[in-house]
């Protein structure tokens, strides 16, 4: 008869055992905030990687040890995706995807809709008709893959200008705030189970014109019909914006979606009381589900030279790591 060890190995996918494993006496030993988050009644505290972050074997040690979600950082933009027309590249989405999966993680999808890291082929088409089943395609085959893998995605990603008005982009160009609609449709389509996320920064404020924007918005799509499951707010902020962000989250909140996420958190220079401000903000929101930050170790984040993350360029962790740890 086998041990019960033996059968649990033979248990752990293929895919499990491609990723770097860090040995444990080198390993540093790291709390996990997503366990703590759970317990404290939140689906998830997660992070980005993809495949390039994923062959770092310190990165995999932390992200192993102290989330629980995993977000694409690029490889499921269009032009990554989607680079030629039908062209699909599905090979970097992979390999997030079977890590995420090997490892427990809950998947967000980023971001189906967006008007930047666009093929040229999408912003040269002029006739709805044809950008509308460009756009159905592009969800129905990106969806259907990860069918029942990813568990939130970010259907439309910041259609929206400081003003409150829309941005300026092929999308709202040719089919105006249809687009909208006819995307969140496809994506329903694709996966009903999936949570159907409008994600934007700078909504940072319970004030900004944008936030107002988001909620009207919002209201009129969903009781028009159109599925749309929850807000995320991106939470790119500077040092001191911490302190806004619950409001901020309760005027999204108060919109009638089922609920909202903290989706791509970091903060210029990671002041714990930021930090621990912004993650309060989700905490004690009934319908915050949960809080993504926007990246590891400092640098490989987006904003060089900002260390806006809770790991050090060494992979050390910040006060704000250890902030975050002790009171959640
Ligand atoms: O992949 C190409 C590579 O082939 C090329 O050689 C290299 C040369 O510059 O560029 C590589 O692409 C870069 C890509 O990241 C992958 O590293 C792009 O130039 C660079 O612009 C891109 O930046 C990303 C940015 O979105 C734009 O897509 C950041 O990593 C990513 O963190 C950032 O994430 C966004 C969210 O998706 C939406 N919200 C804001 C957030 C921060 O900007």
């Amino acid at each position: 008869m086998y041990s019960t060890s033996l059968l649990s190995l033979l248990a752990v996918p293929l895919t499990a055992l491609a990723f770097p494993t860090t040995s444990l006496s080198t390993r540093q030993e790291l709390e996990s905030l997503h366990d703590k988050y759970v317990a404290a009644g939140k689906q998830y505290f997660g992070t980005i990687a993809d495949e390039a972050l994923l062959a770092d074997e310190q990165n995999v040690g932390i992200i192993q040890q102290v989330f629980g979600q995993l977000t694409a950082e690029n490889s499921m933009k269009w032009e990554s995706i989607q680079p030629t027309l039908g062209g699909f590249n599905f090979a970097q989405p992979d390999v997030l995807v079977d890590f995420a999966t090997a490892n427990n993680m809950l998947i967000r999808g980023h971001t189906l809709i967006w008007h930047s890291q666009l093929p040229q082929y999408v912003s040269d088409i002029t006739d709805a008709a044809e950008l509308t089943e460009v756009i159905e395609t592009h969800i129905s085959e990106i969806m259907g893959r990860y069918v029942g893998k990813i568990f939130q995605w970010d259907v439309v990603n910041e259609i929206f200008n400081e003003d409150g008005s829309f941005r300026d982009s092929v999308f709202f160009n040719v089919l105006g705030e249809d687009f909208v609609r006819i995307a969140f449709e496809a994506a329903k389509a694709a996966d009903p189970d999936a949570k159907l996320y409008i994600n934007d920064f700078n909504l940072d404020s319970a004030d900004n014109a944008k936030v107002q924007a988001m909620v009207t918005n919002v209201n009129k799509w969903v009781a028009e019909g159109v599925p749309i499951d929850g807000i995320g707010s991106q939470a790119h902020i500077a040092a001191g914006q911490g302190s806004a962000i619950p409001d901020a989250i309760k005027a999204l909140a108060a919109a009638d979606v089922a609920e909202v996420a903290i989706t791509e958190l970091d903060i210029a220079d990671a002041p714990a009381e930021d930090y621990q401000q912004s993650v309060d903000a989700c905490t004690q929101e009934p319908k915050c589900v949960g809080v993504t930050v926007w990246g590891v170790r400092d640098n490989d984040s987006w904003r060089p030279g900002t260390n806006p993350l809770l790991f050090d360029a060494t992979g050390q962790p910040k006060e704000a790591y250890n902030t975050l740890v002790s009171n959640l």
